[in-house]
């Protein structure tokens, strides 16, 4: 029997059995089909059964569907590589990569502190990160999370390290609104520093801790002060990479390049487990040296899997040949003007980023139904405690979207 995720298994009901998809929409066994507004947890950004990853992916597989990376190499990985360096911040030049977000932050972690250790400062291994932070369910990933419902039975054996707020006033305010938390976190780094090997968060959007939106000049002063306290900067864009945020990542709105930066997800299109954590040359030649236990100790079974190169790289092609930064222009403009009408009382608050809207509601009592309610109209969300939030596949069209926001408009009447 299946232990499934997140779930109070005393209280499991019959789930809906998805048994094909196409497009946007999942398929049922009981004949009925839904709206996927949450691209399967973010990462089925083409929608499912596309004919061109499809066909990657055949391609691929008579060729040979997996070897081991230790003491051998295969062109898809590095043609993604090559492809992951081209598209990210400029400065990524070397690319690691694993099997799940969770994992690709644990080696941006490992990477950080063993770069500091390398260096001879072995006690930079503490990290600073921001408070609502979510990076995956892992022990490292959890323990620079803040508590949450995901972490809460571990907190007691989790050692935190730093943990500050995001700015107020969302992406749009300004230096002067940020200044605050700037000061904050240069009080923690000028007082901290020698601990701290890293400072480790989500560029401009905390996904499941809330779908929280800070600006662009936060972001710029954490690059700065990270720089002048000399720790390094993680950037981990699992959730906000690919497009999700309007640009192919976060990091773009500010102009900055971390010195590590984790992505997952969407890379292979919701395919294939499989991240990638991609590091500055001046962090990969910190463990350069004749000495083997300078090397970078992690190894995953799966690191750089042929098929999920295969579709991560067929992936990138659709993003830049059918322009899908215009398409995600289309869907934030469609949900901005949905939004509008969108009101209630319940309502706390409408956050519109990308292709990511999200609207808040007093209580998470208020949600309690949703998700049946919202599957007996067609359509596949799951709130995160107060939030119901939209998070779509690329290629839906005016009419899906309009669907989707339909059923949250009735929920909250
Ligand atoms: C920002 C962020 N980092 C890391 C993870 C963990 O990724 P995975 O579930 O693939 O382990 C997630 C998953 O939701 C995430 O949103």
């Amino acid at each position: 029997m299946i232990w499934y995720p997140y779930t109070q298994m005393k209280h499991l009901k019959d789930l809906p059995k998805m048994v094909s998809g196409r497009g946007v929409r999942m398929n049922l066994e009981n004949g009925r089909s839904l709206i996927d507004g949450i691209s399967s947890w973010w990462a089925v950004i083409h929608g499912y059964s596309h004919p061109a990853l499809n066909t990657a992916l055949k391609e691929q597989i008579d060729k040979f569907a997996h070897v081991m990376l230790g003491g051998l190499s295969h062109q898809p990985a590095i043609d993604l590589a090559e492809a992951l360096v081209r598209i990210t911040p400029s400065g990524l030049n070397h690319v690691f990569f694993s099997d799940s977000g969770s994992v690709g932050v644990e080696v941006a972690l490992k990477m950080a502190i063993q770069y500091w250790s390398n260096k001879g400062y072995t006690e930079k291994s503490k990290f600073l990160s921001l408070k609502n932070g979510y990076h995956g369910d892992t022990f490292k990933a959890m323990e620079v999370s803040d508590d949450s419902d995901f972490s809460r039975s571990f907190s007691g054996v989790l050692h935190r390290g730093f943990m500050l707020e995001i700015p107020k006033g969302g992406f749009e305010a300004g230096p002067e609104t940020v200044q605050l938390a700037v000061q904050q976190l240069e009080k923690t780094l000028s007082e901290k520093h020698h601990e701290i090997a890293g400072i480790i968060l989500e560029p401009i959007v905390q996904c499941a801790g809330g779908f929280h939106i800070y600006s662009p000049h936060y972001l710029k002063a954490v690059r700065e002060l990270s720089k002048k306290y000399q720790v390094l900067l993680i950037f981990d864009e699992v959730a906000t990479g690919f497009g999700r945020t309007g640009k192919l990542f976060a990091a773009e709105y500010a102009d900055v390049t971390p010195d590590i930066m984790v992505i997952g997800k969407a890379l292979t299109a919701g395919y294939l487990g499989h991240a990638a954590t991609l590091a500055t040359t001046d962090v990969y030649d910190s463990f350069l040296g004749d000495d083997y236990n300078k090397a970078l100790m992690h190894g995953p079974t799966f690191m750089a899997n042929p098929l999920a190169c295969a579709v991560a790289l067929r992936s990138i092609q659709l993003i830049e040949e059918e322009n899908y930064l215009e398409k995600i222009q289309e869907i934030n403009r469609i949900i901005k003007e949905q939004f509008r009408t969108l009101n209630s009382p319940l309502i706390v608050d409408k956050r519109v980023i990308g292709a990511l809207g999200a609207i808040e509601v007093t209580d998470p009592s208020v949600l309690s139904g949703f998700k049946e309610f919202a599957l007996s109209q067609g359509v596949w969300l799951r709130p995160i405690g107060n939030i119901i939030y939209l998070m779509p596949p690329y290629i839906i069209d005016e009419l899906e979207l309009v669907a989707l926001i339909d059923v949250i408009r009735n929920w909250l009447k």
